[in-house]
């Protein structure tokens, strides 16, 4: 399908724009009134955008009733903000937070959470959070007038803080001790449990050989995968002849040798399929060994 944002409703270009770029970190951003009045909100149009200068941005959007959010009003009010990082254990906290409650109700009172005191900037941290950063709003940028439209706040980082809980043992975080949630389309999230994360090694620095140098009788395979193509394309060098020659010695390929002497596709298909189960175990190595196995013939 395709989708022109002229063609439809603002609210249903927001479900596809949500269904599909998730998921989303939730900046749950604690902010004051020029009174003190505490007020947190969760926030999913949220990223990190510099290092240096720390630069944080989200989005509270012009509501239907065109009333500027709290968080927006508190923001370009006071110049503060703390973005508290959501885990899985406070998601139903996190959520309730979200309710419309009127200007001056402190949600952190309504969603039963702890207020720690910042040290550098007047809103308060969540302490259930497993990291909050403090910040002074940069600037606001009004992206237009009408309902739905974005205002980001630009938030530079004056102070971190990170749970002692969910570091590794070099003091880095841990992917598989922080438990982060991410924001999807509708009502749906995102969970980084240990089974739903992965590594994948970041491209050959030396650059990589690419697809389009993988002989086309393995590009064109009908087993080989995208994700399969693009892990052998990180390679800065195919084997040479005489490696490849040395692994054909090996039992396993001489044996699908003996066993596919006269059926050349069935042995192509089989050694596609052994370079599979290579690369899925990360062993590029051998599965190019294995691919080229056919030059051999
Ligand atoms: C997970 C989650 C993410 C949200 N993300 C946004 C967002 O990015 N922009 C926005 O305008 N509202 C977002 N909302 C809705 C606001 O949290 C909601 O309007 C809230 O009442 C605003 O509170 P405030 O007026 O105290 O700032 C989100 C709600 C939830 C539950």
């Amino acid at each position: 399908m395709t989708i022109d944002p002229k063609e439809i409703s603002a609210p249903e270009m927001h479900g596809y724009l949500l269904g599909v770029i998730a998921p989303r970190p939730i900046a749950w951003a604690s902010t004051i009134d020029k009174d003190g009045n505490v007020n947190l909100a969760p926030y999913s149009f949220f990223n990190v955008f510099s290092s240096n200068p720390p630069m944080l941005i989200l989005s509270p959007a012009l509501p239907r009733d065109g009333q500027k959010k709290h968080t927006l009003l508190n923001a370009e009010e006071t110049d503060e903000i703390v973005i508290n990082i959501v885990s899985y254990p406070v998601v139903e906290q996190m959520s309730l937070s979200s309710t419309a409650y009127p200007k001056g109700v402190n949600e952190f009172v309504k969603a039963g959470l702890t207020e720690v005191k910042s040290d550098f900037v007047k809103p308060p941290r969540v302490g259930e959070s497993i990291a909050s950063f403090e910040c002074k709003v940069d600037r606001v940028i009004s992206l237009g007038q009408e309902p739905g439209a974005g205002n980001l706040i630009l938030a530079e980082v004056i102070l971190g803080h990170i749970s002692d809980e969910i570091l590794d043992e070099n003091g880095k975080p841990d992917p598989l001790k922080a438990d982060l949630v991410g924001r999807m389309g509708g009502d749906w999230y995102a969970r980084a449990t240990p089974d739903a994360i992965f590594k994948l090694p970041k491209p050959n620095r030396n650059l990589g050989i690419g697809v389009d140098q993988i002989p086309e009788f393995i590009r064109n395979s009908t087993i080989l995968t995208g994700n399969n193509l693009g892990r052998l394309a990180n390679v800065t060098a195919l084997p040479t002849q005489e490696e490849v020659e040395a692994f054909g010695q090996t039992d396993e390929i001489l044996e699908m040798k003996m066993r596919f002497v006269n059926h050349r596709e069935s042995f192509e298909d089989h050694l596609h399929e052994l370079a599979q189960i290579f690369l899925n175990g990360d062993e590029v190595e051998k599965a190019w060994l294995t691919l080229l196995q056919v030059t051999t013939l």
